[in-house]
């Protein structure tokens, strides 16, 4: 399919771009069960960033879906091009020197993988929004869980179909101990020491 294309290089750079926004573009990649409070963190973090005068985007799971992808459902097969199509937007982000927040399930070891390789391992930072299923049950915010389990929704993460944990994330948050604002302050301390390098 693609055998007939060249890429074009840009005039303006990335890294003209970065310097401009004064800062080093990177890729903070939330991953975790629905209702881990992936999007709430990725929020606490966007503020606090922004109040630091940092040029942010947040990719988020239900408002992509609602855009980007709106084809796609939650089979395996959908999931993986989802992931496929986040990282690759992350990677255009990159370029455009920004601090990329992301906020989806993302169940699957390998496409997070695939996600750091598209993306530059140097520029991907995985958190794992470590909330055990019984309390994002318990929590349910969307009541999704409860549809779930009387068999209303199918493939749903945790219920049928996989979570496949971080092995190494370089930040694990445990929102049973980190509050919102730990939660968001220990990532804006990880990417401060990170892109002060
Ligand atoms: S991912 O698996 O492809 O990464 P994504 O983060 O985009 O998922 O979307 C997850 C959100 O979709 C959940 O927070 C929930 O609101 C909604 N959702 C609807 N159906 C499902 C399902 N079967 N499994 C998981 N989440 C679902």
């Amino acid at each position: 399919m693609s055998e007939n294309l060249v890429a074009h290089i840009s005039a303006v750079d990335a890294k003209r771009r970065s310097i401009i926004k004064n800062q080093r573009p990177i890729v903070i990649w939330l991953t975790g069960l629905s209702g881990a409070g992936k999007s709430s963190i990725a929020n606490a973090l966007e503020i606090a960033l922004c109040n630091d005068g940092r040029h942010t985007y947040l990719l988020d799971g239900d408002n992509v879906r609602l855009g980007l992808c709106h084809d796609l459902g939650f089979s395996d097969n959908d999931r993986v091009e989802n992931i496929r199509r986040i990282s690759e937007v992350a990677k255009l982000f990159i370029d455009a020197g920004l601090i990329v927040i992301t906020a989806f399930i993302s169940p699957f070891l390998r496409d997070r993988a695939l996600a750091r390789e598209v993306i530059g391992t140097e520029n991907f930072v995985e958190v794992f929004i470590d909330t055990p299923l019984n309390e994002c049950e318990r929590r349910d915010p969307k009541g999704l869980y409860k549809k779930a389990r009387q068999g209303l929704i199918k493939n749903f993460t945790g219920i049928d179909s996989a979570y496949e944990a971080p092995e190494n994330p370089q930040i694990r948050i445990n929102t049973l101990e980190d509050d919102l604002q730990n939660a968001a302050q220990r990532i804006v301390d990880y990417i401060n020491e990170q892109t002060m390098k």
